[in-house]
């Protein structure tokens, strides 16, 4: 592990797993909202300070402890003591951490198949830090495997595969449209997300300047209208009850349209890609942290993105949200 040789950090409270190359990323939104990195190694990133979940981070532990073994039983009897199921974040020492982690109570980590909820069991994380040193915590943000959503995925029936953005923003929310629900789709073509919303039975008003895909357009719960998605106001489309959007503009028109949507349509859930361009802007995203209710969370499915959350009874309990600065 690439800190190791500095000796094993102390004096975090929490461990974030970054985001897939976002460590960068991961260590502004930390500094940015005044907590202390302590140490960093690999994709791991050691802070003081009250444990909270962070955007750029797939995973983050909140209660981690530093374990001295004696031997790979150990470290399993170790781990057992705290509770039943683990998942290894794997960094260095590879084959004893394996051996470590055989003796574990097995888990199956299975792809979901959605619509599916995420699971329910806690799920501890753990690194071997060196050959007598493990790292873990029995409480984490994430119920996924090393943080990381999988889905059976449909290679048939989507037009795209930005589907799996979506299957995994409403997996997380814990919520999802159904019969009866009316949505707005921002920047829709082709028509993967189009395509999701209206699998689950829910009417879609898909905006964008490009088509969608035939096999979509022709389908009777989609409505689709050419033109500039930015232009759309609450008045031209009648009460909504999810507002989506995968729109690709400057961060900081996203951010104008995430309030407008969120203030326009209070009781709607809106959910929004905030596309990054180069160095990702701390500041900004504590900008769409400011609206009420708001979440952000790099998706396992998301690029150099992240995606914005509204959800009219909070969440997904995975994602950061604002710094509460009352006392
Ligand atoms: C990443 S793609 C969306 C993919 C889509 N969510 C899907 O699942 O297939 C971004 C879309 O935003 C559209 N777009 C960008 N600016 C727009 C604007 N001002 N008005 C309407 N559409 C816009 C592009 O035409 C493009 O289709």
């Amino acid at each position: 592990m690439a800190a190791s040789g500095s000796g094993t950090p102390t004096g975090h409270d929490v461990i974030h797993v970054a985001a897939a190359d976002h460590v960068d990323a991961l260590i502004d939104e930390i500094s940015q909202r005044g907590e202390r990195v302590v140490a960093v190694a690999d994709d791991l990133v050691f802070v003081a300070g009250a444990a909270r979940p962070a955007a750029w981070a797939r995973n983050s532990w909140l209660a981690p402890r530093t374990i001295t073994i004696d031997s790979i039983g150990d470290g399993a009897r170790a781990l057992r003591a705290l509770q039943r199921n683990w998942t290894l974040h794997r960094v260095a020492h590879h084959r004893r951490a394996q051996l470590i982690a055989d003796r574990l109570p097995p888990i199956r980590f299975r792809a979901l198949t959605f619509p599916a909820d995420p699971p329910t069991a806690p799920l501890g994380g753990w690194t071997l830090w060196d050959r007598h040193t493990l790292i873990a915590s029995p409480v984490t943000t994430s119920a996924f495997a090393d943080g990381t959503p999988a889905f059976v995925e449909d290679r048939d029936n989507p037009p795209n595969r930005a589907y799996l953005k979506l299957w995994e923003a409403l997996t997380l929310a814990r919520r999802r449209p159904g019969p009866g629900d009316r949505c707005l789709d921002l920047g829709a073509a082709p028509g993967g997300w189009t395509w999701v919303l209206a699998a689950l039975g829910a009417t879609v008003i898909s905006v964008d300047r490009a088509e969608l895909a035939p096999a979509l357009a022709d389908r009777p719960e989609v409505a689709h209208r050419a033109g500039d998605a930015f232009a759309v106001r609450a008045a031209d489309v009648g009460a909504v009850d999810w507002i989506c959007s995968d729109l690709i503009a400057y961060p900081e028109r996203l951010l104008e349209l995430a309030r407008y949507w969120c203030a326009a349509c209070p009781r709607a859930a809106v959910i929004i890609t905030v596309k990054c361009q180069g160095p990702v802007d701390a500041a900004l995203c504590a900008r769409f942290l400011a609206i009420p209710g708001a979440r952000l969370l790099h998706l396992a499915h998301n690029k150099h993105e992240l995606t914005f959350f509204r959800l009219p009874e909070g969440g997904p309990p995975e994602a950061a949200c604002a710094v509460d600065t009352t006392d």
